[in-house]
């Protein structure tokens, strides 16, 4: 693949990060060059030799998403911003990889979420990213990978514990959000498998493997892992967590994404306890 044809949105971020070390030749702008939720910037940006898009850009608070200005801004780069990279995309015929996410579901059903399965999304960030799936798709060469609490390069879950170790601070964490961490490095690895393997276009789930755990397990493991073996954490409901708290969005349960549709096409996932343990040897030496 020459990834010189490919054009990075989002390039900051957790994903965006991990996706520009995977394809260093890759182009990528920022906000002043390209402001995607303009359609006049996107129709007016030049694309000449550019075969792919990799959207790793969105509005990601999803508390920030319950306000009125984060309401608007997460329409605005989670549905809007992918309506104009779509109409890019299928005037040039470009492929778009987007990103998307299990809050589009609401976490009840018992089992794991299958790509098929109807939208429900909680919360103004679900149904963003719900209506950004949409028009995602809308584009006829298309890869939409649905992912969960991502790790990487940034701000994130794995990277606060370890910070609240390091101040021998115990947590107290919910216990009643089921699924597994998806580091940036096993997204990247399917995005390049996809592509390279040309699957058939359409919506996958993408996280790590492995067995489905709470936060409050993932934390006591980051503490086990990074030595704090004399720290505890407390488990908590959602429910009681949040009690009180103005503002916060509602969150699905149940986070089991099925790996199955992925797998067909020939990839192997790895499990989020070895990646784990590789993140917070990276985090620790560094
Ligand atoms: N984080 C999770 O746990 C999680 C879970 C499920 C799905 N996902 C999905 O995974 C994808 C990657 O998430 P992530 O954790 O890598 O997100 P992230 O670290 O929050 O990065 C998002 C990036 O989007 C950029 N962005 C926001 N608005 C923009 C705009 N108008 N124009 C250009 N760039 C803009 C941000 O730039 P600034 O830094 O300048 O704001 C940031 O660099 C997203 O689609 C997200 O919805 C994430």
């Amino acid at each position: 693949m020459d990834d010189s044809t490919f054009f990075i949105i989002g390039a900051n971020g957790q994903l965006g990060t991990a996706l520009r070390q995977q394809y260093p030749r890759a182009r990528f702008a920022d906000r002043i060059e390209l402001d995607i939720a303009d359609p006049t910037s996107v129709q007016n940006f030049d694309w000449s030799g550019i075969t792919t898009i990799l959207n790793a850009a969105a509005y990601t608070n999803v508390d920030g998403a319950e306000t009125a200005d984060g309401r608007v801004a997460s329409w605005q780069i989670n549905a809007e911003a992918v309506a104009n990279l779509a109409a890019i995309c299928r005037q040039k015929d470009i492929t778009l990889v987007h990103i998307s996410s299990d809050y589009v579901f609401d976490g009840t059903i018992e089992g794991p979420h299958t790509e098929d399965e109807p939208f429900s999304p909680l919360s103004v960030y679900g149904q963003s990213k719900a209506a950004g799936d949409l028009l995602a798709a809308t584009v006829p060469k298309h890869y939409i990978l649905r992912t969960t609490w991502v790790i990487g390069e940034g701000k994130n879950f794995v990277g606060i514990m370890l910070g609240l170790a390091e101040k021998h601070i115990e947590p107290t964490v919910v216990a009643d959000q089921i699924g597994r961490l998806t580091f940036t490095s096993e997204l990247v690895r399917a995005i390049d498998h996809l592509l390279r393997s040309n699957a058939a276009y359409g919506t996958y789930n993408v996280t790590n493997d492995g067995p489905l755990v709470s936060w409050a397990d993932i934390a006591r493991r980051v503490f086990s892992v990074a030595g704090y073996t004399n720290l505890t954490v407390t488990d908590t409901t959602t429910a009681e967590y949040f009690a009180g708290k103005e503002g916060i969005a509602p969150r699905p349960l149940n986070s089991n994404m099925s790996l199955a549709k992925l797998h067909a096409t020939g990839f192997q996932s790895r499990d989020w306890q070895d990646d784990l343990e590789r993140y917070i040897a990276h985090y620790t030496a560094n």
